[in-house]
Protein backbone atom coordinates (compact mmCIF):
# COMPACT_ATOMS: atom_id res chain seq x y z
CA UNK A 1 0.00 0.00 0.00
CA UNK A 2 2.27 2.93 -0.79
CA UNK A 3 1.85 5.86 0.67
CA UNK A 4 2.82 8.86 -2.09
CA UNK A 5 3.44 12.60 -1.10
CA UNK A 6 3.01 14.69 -4.42
CA UNK A 7 4.09 18.41 -5.47
CA UNK A 8 2.49 20.57 -8.15
CA UNK A 9 3.97 24.18 -8.56
CA UNK A 10 3.95 24.67 -12.41
CA UNK A 11 1.88 28.20 -12.05
CA UNK A 12 0.32 30.27 -9.67
CA UNK A 13 -0.87 27.42 -6.85
CA UNK A 14 1.36 25.34 -4.63
CA UNK A 15 -0.25 22.01 -3.72
CA UNK A 16 0.46 19.01 -2.03
CA UNK A 17 -1.59 16.15 -1.74
CA UNK A 18 -0.85 12.42 0.13
CA UNK A 19 -2.63 9.37 -1.52
CA UNK A 20 -2.33 6.03 0.26
CA UNK A 21 -3.24 3.20 -2.51
CA UNK A 22 -4.52 5.61 -4.64
CA UNK A 23 -6.90 7.16 -2.54
CA UNK A 24 -6.33 10.72 -2.32
CA UNK A 25 -5.95 11.79 1.54
CA UNK A 26 -5.14 15.06 1.31
CA UNK A 27 -5.11 17.86 -0.91
CA UNK A 28 -4.15 21.42 0.20
CA UNK A 29 -3.88 24.30 -2.01
CA UNK A 30 -2.02 27.44 -1.37
CA UNK A 31 -3.49 30.03 -4.24
CA UNK A 32 -2.05 33.10 -5.06
CA UNK A 33 -3.82 36.40 -4.33
CA UNK A 34 -0.57 38.54 -5.43
CA UNK A 35 -1.01 38.43 -9.28
CA UNK A 36 -4.32 39.93 -9.42
CA UNK A 37 -2.64 43.22 -9.09
CA UNK A 38 -1.26 42.75 -12.33
CA UNK A 39 -3.75 41.08 -14.40
CA UNK A 40 -1.94 37.76 -14.80
CA UNK A 41 0.34 35.68 -13.47
CA UNK A 42 3.60 37.31 -13.02
CA UNK A 43 6.50 34.55 -13.00
CA UNK A 44 9.11 36.44 -10.81
CA UNK A 45 6.74 36.76 -8.07
CA UNK A 46 5.17 33.25 -8.28
CA UNK A 47 7.94 31.97 -7.93
CA UNK A 48 8.72 33.37 -4.34
CA UNK A 49 5.62 32.81 -3.42
CA UNK A 50 5.75 29.31 -4.21
CA UNK A 51 9.21 29.19 -1.93
CA UNK A 52 7.40 30.67 0.75
CA UNK A 53 4.44 28.55 0.63
CA UNK A 54 5.64 25.05 -0.16
CA UNK A 55 6.66 23.79 3.40
CA UNK A 56 3.36 24.82 5.02
CA UNK A 57 1.49 23.61 2.30
CA UNK A 58 3.53 19.61 2.71
CA UNK A 59 3.02 20.26 6.42
CA UNK A 60 -0.84 21.04 6.38
CA UNK A 61 -1.03 17.83 3.55
CA UNK A 62 0.48 15.30 5.62
CA UNK A 63 -0.84 16.85 8.87
CA UNK A 64 -4.63 16.31 7.18
CA UNK A 65 -3.61 12.50 5.83
CA UNK A 66 -2.64 11.76 9.50
CA UNK A 67 0.51 10.55 8.44
CA UNK A 68 4.21 11.41 9.07
CA UNK A 69 7.15 12.20 6.69
CA UNK A 70 8.52 8.48 7.91
CA UNK A 71 5.20 6.75 6.14
CA UNK A 72 6.37 8.23 2.69
CA UNK A 73 7.16 5.90 0.25
CA UNK A 74 7.91 8.07 -2.57
CA UNK A 75 7.30 11.68 -4.12
CA UNK A 76 5.89 12.51 -6.96
CA UNK A 77 5.98 15.85 -8.55
CA UNK A 78 4.71 17.59 -11.45
CA UNK A 79 8.24 18.22 -13.81
CA UNK A 80 6.64 20.38 -17.11
CA UNK A 81 4.63 22.19 -18.63
CA UNK A 82 4.67 25.28 -16.74
CA UNK A 83 6.98 28.31 -15.33
CA UNK A 84 10.31 27.21 -15.48
CA UNK A 85 10.86 29.06 -11.83
CA UNK A 86 7.65 27.65 -10.30
CA UNK A 87 8.54 24.43 -11.15
CA UNK A 88 11.96 24.51 -9.63
CA UNK A 89 10.65 25.01 -6.53
CA UNK A 90 8.70 22.26 -6.44
CA UNK A 91 11.29 20.00 -8.18
CA UNK A 92 13.43 20.70 -5.75
CA UNK A 93 11.60 20.47 -2.95
CA UNK A 94 10.88 16.96 -3.87
CA UNK A 95 14.21 15.92 -4.91
CA UNK A 96 15.24 17.42 -1.28
CA UNK A 97 12.61 15.12 0.35
CA UNK A 98 13.01 11.99 -1.41
CA UNK A 99 17.10 12.41 -0.41
CA UNK A 100 16.56 12.83 2.77
CA UNK A 101 13.80 9.88 3.31
CA UNK A 102 16.05 7.40 0.56
CA UNK A 103 12.86 7.28 -1.23
CA UNK A 104 11.74 7.15 -5.15
CA UNK A 105 10.88 9.96 -7.25
CA UNK A 106 8.23 10.24 -9.86
CA UNK A 107 8.50 12.63 -12.80
CA UNK A 108 4.58 13.95 -13.55
CA UNK A 109 3.47 15.64 -16.75
CA UNK A 110 1.27 18.04 -15.45
CA UNK A 111 -1.31 17.88 -18.85
CA UNK A 112 -1.38 13.78 -17.87
CA UNK A 113 -2.09 14.41 -14.58
CA UNK A 114 -5.30 16.51 -16.09
CA UNK A 115 -6.58 14.14 -17.54
CA UNK A 116 -5.69 11.08 -14.76
CA UNK A 117 -7.88 13.43 -12.33
CA UNK A 118 -10.58 11.31 -13.84
CA UNK A 119 -9.20 8.19 -11.89
CA UNK A 120 -9.50 10.22 -8.09
CA UNK A 121 -12.85 8.43 -6.91
CA UNK A 122 -15.01 5.87 -8.07
CA UNK A 123 -16.87 7.33 -11.49
CA UNK A 124 -14.17 6.42 -14.16
CA UNK A 125 -13.89 6.34 -17.67
CA UNK A 126 -13.20 3.50 -19.16
CA UNK A 127 -10.03 3.09 -21.92
CA UNK A 128 -10.15 4.41 -24.91
CA UNK A 129 -11.93 7.77 -23.89
CA UNK A 130 -11.16 11.40 -25.38
CA UNK A 131 -10.93 14.33 -22.60
CA UNK A 132 -11.06 17.62 -23.31
CA UNK A 133 -8.17 19.49 -21.80
CA UNK A 134 -9.03 23.13 -20.94
CA UNK A 135 -6.69 25.66 -18.85
CA UNK A 136 -5.12 28.80 -18.81
CA UNK A 137 -2.55 28.09 -21.19
CA UNK A 138 -3.58 24.81 -22.86
CA UNK A 139 -7.10 23.86 -24.66
CA UNK A 140 -6.36 20.16 -26.38
CA UNK A 141 -8.61 17.35 -27.42
CA UNK A 142 -6.75 14.00 -25.91
CA UNK A 143 -7.50 10.53 -27.05
CA UNK A 144 -6.77 8.62 -24.19
CA UNK A 145 -5.50 5.06 -25.00
CA UNK A 146 -4.06 4.35 -21.53
CA UNK A 147 -2.95 5.58 -18.43
CA UNK A 148 0.48 7.16 -19.79
CA UNK A 149 -0.68 6.49 -23.39
CA UNK A 150 -2.47 9.58 -24.41
CA UNK A 151 -2.20 11.14 -28.09
CA UNK A 152 -3.21 14.95 -28.56
CA UNK A 153 -5.40 14.53 -31.89
CA UNK A 154 -6.57 18.34 -31.70
CA UNK A 155 -4.80 22.12 -30.06
CA UNK A 156 -5.27 25.53 -30.13
CA UNK A 157 -3.40 27.46 -32.47
CA UNK A 158 -2.80 30.34 -30.56
CA UNK A 159 -4.35 31.18 -27.16
CA UNK A 160 -6.01 28.65 -24.65
CA UNK A 161 -9.98 28.17 -23.77
CA UNK A 162 -8.45 29.93 -20.27
CA UNK A 163 -7.03 32.74 -21.63
CA UNK A 164 -9.68 33.93 -24.30
CA UNK A 165 -11.61 34.20 -20.64
CA UNK A 166 -9.34 35.78 -19.12
CA UNK A 167 -8.65 38.29 -21.79
CA UNK A 168 -12.38 39.16 -22.19
CA UNK A 169 -12.49 39.74 -18.45
CA UNK A 170 -9.93 42.43 -19.06
CA UNK A 171 -11.68 44.33 -21.54
CA UNK A 172 -14.88 43.96 -19.63
CA UNK A 173 -12.24 45.35 -16.26
CA UNK A 174 -12.70 42.94 -14.59
CA UNK A 175 -9.65 41.10 -12.39
CA UNK A 176 -7.70 38.39 -12.81
CA UNK A 177 -8.32 35.83 -13.19
CA UNK A 178 -11.55 36.15 -15.57
CA UNK A 179 -12.73 32.72 -15.75
CA UNK A 180 -14.41 32.33 -12.79
CA UNK A 181 -16.15 36.32 -12.49
CA UNK A 182 -17.33 35.59 -16.17
CA UNK A 183 -18.75 32.31 -14.90
CA UNK A 184 -20.80 34.16 -12.12
CA UNK A 185 -22.33 37.03 -14.36
CA UNK A 186 -23.27 34.73 -17.33
CA UNK A 187 -25.26 32.95 -14.86
CA UNK A 188 -28.01 35.72 -14.57
CA UNK A 189 -27.42 36.76 -18.52
CA UNK A 190 -28.65 35.74 -21.36
CA UNK A 191 -27.05 33.97 -23.35
CA UNK A 192 -28.33 34.70 -27.17
CA UNK A 193 -27.88 38.46 -26.67
CA UNK A 194 -25.50 38.86 -28.40
CA UNK A 195 -23.54 36.54 -31.29
CA UNK A 196 -19.87 36.12 -31.62
CA UNK A 197 -18.51 34.47 -34.44
CA UNK A 198 -17.49 30.57 -34.79
CA UNK A 199 -13.72 30.00 -36.71
CA UNK A 200 -13.53 27.38 -38.92
CA UNK A 201 -10.46 26.05 -38.38
CA UNK A 202 -9.67 22.49 -40.10
CA UNK A 203 -9.84 19.08 -37.99
CA UNK A 204 -10.05 19.62 -34.10
CA UNK A 205 -7.74 22.40 -33.88
CA UNK A 206 -8.76 25.40 -32.14
CA UNK A 207 -8.37 29.27 -32.65
CA UNK A 208 -9.44 31.46 -30.03
CA UNK A 209 -7.73 34.94 -31.06
CA UNK A 210 -10.10 36.13 -33.80
CA UNK A 211 -13.00 35.56 -31.15
CA UNK A 212 -10.94 37.85 -28.80
CA UNK A 213 -10.42 40.55 -31.36
CA UNK A 214 -14.16 40.76 -32.52
CA UNK A 215 -15.15 40.94 -28.78
CA UNK A 216 -12.46 43.93 -28.14
CA UNK A 217 -14.03 46.02 -31.37
CA UNK A 218 -17.44 44.66 -30.39
CA UNK A 219 -17.08 46.24 -26.80
CA UNK A 220 -14.93 49.54 -28.18
CA UNK A 221 -17.40 50.25 -30.82
CA UNK A 222 -20.46 50.09 -28.28
CA UNK A 223 -19.06 52.06 -25.27
CA UNK A 224 -18.20 54.83 -28.05
CA UNK A 225 -21.81 54.49 -28.56
CA UNK A 226 -23.16 54.38 -24.63
CA UNK A 227 -20.54 54.60 -22.53
CA UNK A 228 -22.22 52.72 -19.70
CA UNK A 229 -22.36 49.77 -22.10
CA UNK A 230 -20.85 47.52 -20.51
CA UNK A 231 -22.11 47.81 -16.65
CA UNK A 232 -25.50 47.72 -18.15
CA UNK A 233 -25.37 44.95 -20.17
CA UNK A 234 -22.18 42.90 -18.24
CA UNK A 235 -24.04 39.57 -17.65
CA UNK A 236 -25.50 39.05 -20.67
CA UNK A 237 -22.24 39.92 -22.66
CA UNK A 238 -20.29 37.31 -19.90
CA UNK A 239 -23.31 35.28 -20.93
CA UNK A 240 -22.94 35.31 -24.78
CA UNK A 241 -19.04 34.90 -24.21
CA UNK A 242 -19.37 31.98 -22.67
CA UNK A 243 -21.99 30.07 -24.72
CA UNK A 244 -19.90 31.10 -27.80
CA UNK A 245 -16.53 29.46 -25.99
CA UNK A 246 -18.04 26.12 -24.86
CA UNK A 247 -19.91 25.77 -28.76
CA UNK A 248 -16.35 26.30 -29.90
CA UNK A 249 -15.20 23.48 -27.49
CA UNK A 250 -18.31 20.91 -27.53
CA UNK A 251 -18.31 21.16 -31.40
CA UNK A 252 -14.92 19.76 -32.15
CA UNK A 253 -15.28 17.95 -28.90
CA UNK A 254 -18.59 16.20 -31.45
CA UNK A 255 -16.98 15.87 -33.90
CA UNK A 256 -13.97 13.98 -32.56
CA UNK A 257 -16.02 11.96 -30.67
CA UNK A 258 -18.04 10.92 -33.99
CA UNK A 259 -15.22 10.36 -36.05
CA UNK A 260 -13.12 7.85 -33.10
CA UNK A 261 -16.82 6.43 -32.78
CA UNK A 262 -15.99 6.98 -28.26
CA UNK A 263 -18.99 7.53 -25.98
CA UNK A 264 -16.46 7.61 -22.68
CA UNK A 265 -15.98 11.73 -22.78
CA UNK A 266 -14.34 14.16 -19.98
CA UNK A 267 -13.46 17.02 -19.03
CA UNK A 268 -10.53 18.74 -17.58
CA UNK A 269 -8.48 21.42 -16.18
CA UNK A 270 -9.63 25.02 -15.16
CA UNK A 271 -11.91 26.05 -17.37
CA UNK A 272 -13.95 22.61 -16.75
CA UNK A 273 -14.97 24.26 -14.01
CA UNK A 274 -16.98 26.49 -15.74
CA UNK A 275 -20.92 26.15 -15.29
CA UNK A 276 -22.32 26.87 -19.17
CA UNK A 277 -19.48 24.20 -20.32
CA UNK A 278 -20.24 21.77 -17.84
CA UNK A 279 -23.85 21.86 -18.29
CA UNK A 280 -23.35 22.05 -22.14
CA UNK A 281 -21.59 18.70 -22.19
CA UNK A 282 -23.89 17.01 -19.75
CA UNK A 283 -26.83 17.89 -22.31
CA UNK A 284 -24.94 16.83 -25.35
CA UNK A 285 -23.96 13.56 -23.47
CA UNK A 286 -27.55 13.26 -22.48
CA UNK A 287 -28.28 13.75 -26.92
CA UNK A 288 -25.63 11.96 -27.80
CA UNK A 289 -25.87 8.88 -25.37
CA UNK A 290 -22.29 9.69 -23.75
CA UNK A 291 -20.99 8.82 -20.84
CA UNK A 292 -19.74 12.26 -19.90
CA UNK A 293 -17.21 12.49 -16.85
CA UNK A 294 -16.74 16.06 -15.18
CA UNK A 295 -13.99 16.14 -12.02
CA UNK A 296 -14.78 17.69 -8.77
CA UNK A 297 -14.35 21.25 -8.72
CA UNK A 298 -10.91 20.86 -6.51
CA UNK A 299 -9.93 18.48 -8.99
CA UNK A 300 -10.81 20.87 -11.76
CA UNK A 301 -8.09 23.34 -11.45
CA UNK A 302 -4.27 22.60 -10.67
CA UNK A 303 -3.71 20.68 -7.40
CA UNK A 304 -1.61 17.94 -6.34
CA UNK A 305 -4.34 15.15 -5.60
CA UNK A 306 -3.75 15.02 -9.77
CA UNK A 307 -0.17 14.69 -9.57
CA UNK A 308 -0.71 12.04 -6.70
CA UNK A 309 -3.15 9.72 -8.37
CA UNK A 310 -0.92 9.83 -12.00
CA UNK A 311 2.14 9.04 -9.63
CA UNK A 312 0.27 5.87 -7.52
CA UNK A 313 -0.09 4.61 -11.39
CA UNK A 314 3.56 5.34 -12.11
CA UNK A 315 4.67 3.97 -8.93
CA UNK A 316 2.47 0.54 -10.10
CA UNK A 317 4.46 0.79 -13.18
CA UNK A 318 7.98 0.94 -11.27
CA UNK A 319 8.30 4.02 -13.23
CA UNK A 320 11.09 6.42 -11.16
CA UNK A 321 13.64 9.28 -12.22
CA UNK A 322 17.00 10.17 -10.79
CA UNK A 323 18.16 12.46 -8.91
CA UNK A 324 19.53 14.62 -11.97
CA UNK A 325 15.99 15.45 -13.39
CA UNK A 326 15.57 18.99 -13.72
CA UNK A 327 12.02 20.78 -14.77
CA UNK A 328 10.99 21.36 -18.23
CA UNK A 329 9.13 24.12 -18.92
CA UNK A 330 7.58 22.35 -22.45
CA UNK A 331 6.81 18.57 -21.90
CA UNK A 332 5.44 16.87 -24.58
CA UNK A 333 3.60 13.82 -23.49
O1 LIG B 1 -5.84 24.49 -14.98
P1 LIG B 1 -5.73 25.85 -14.40
O2 LIG B 1 -6.06 26.02 -12.94
O3 LIG B 1 -4.30 26.45 -14.58
C1 LIG B 1 -3.54 26.29 -15.74
O4 LIG B 1 -2.84 25.24 -15.81
O5 LIG B 1 -3.68 27.16 -16.61
O6 LIG B 1 -6.68 26.82 -15.28
C2 LIG B 1 -6.82 28.19 -15.01
C3 LIG B 1 -7.81 28.81 -15.99
C4 LIG B 1 -7.85 30.33 -15.93
O7 LIG B 1 -7.80 30.84 -17.25
C5 LIG B 1 -9.21 30.61 -15.28
O8 LIG B 1 -9.79 31.85 -15.68
C6 LIG B 1 -10.03 29.45 -15.80
O9 LIG B 1 -9.14 28.34 -15.72
N1 LIG B 1 -11.23 29.20 -14.97
C7 LIG B 1 -12.49 29.35 -15.40
C8 LIG B 1 -13.33 29.05 -14.31
N2 LIG B 1 -12.54 28.70 -13.24
C9 LIG B 1 -11.25 28.80 -13.67
N3 LIG B 1 -12.98 29.73 -16.61
C10 LIG B 1 -14.30 29.80 -16.73
N4 LIG B 1 -15.17 29.54 -15.74
C11 LIG B 1 -14.74 29.16 -14.51
N5 LIG B 1 -15.62 28.88 -13.54
ZN1 LIG C 1 -3.32 23.13 -15.10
Amino acid sequence: MPVILAIESSCDETSAAVCADGNILSNIIANQTIHEAYGGVVPELASRVHQQNIVPAVQQALLNAKVSKNDIDAVAFTRGPGLLGSLLVGVSFAKAFALAKNIPLIEVNHMQAHVLAHFIGDNKPAFPFLCLTVSGGHTQIVLVKDYFDMEIIGQTLDDAAGEAMDKTSKILGLPYPGGPLIDRHARNGNPDAYKFPEPQIPGFDFSFSGLKTSILYFIRDNVAANPNFIEENINDICASVEKRIATILLNKLRKAAEQYGITDIALAGGVSANTGLRQGLQQLGEKLGWRTFIPKMEYCTDNAAMIAIAGYHKYLKGEFIGQDVAPLARMPF
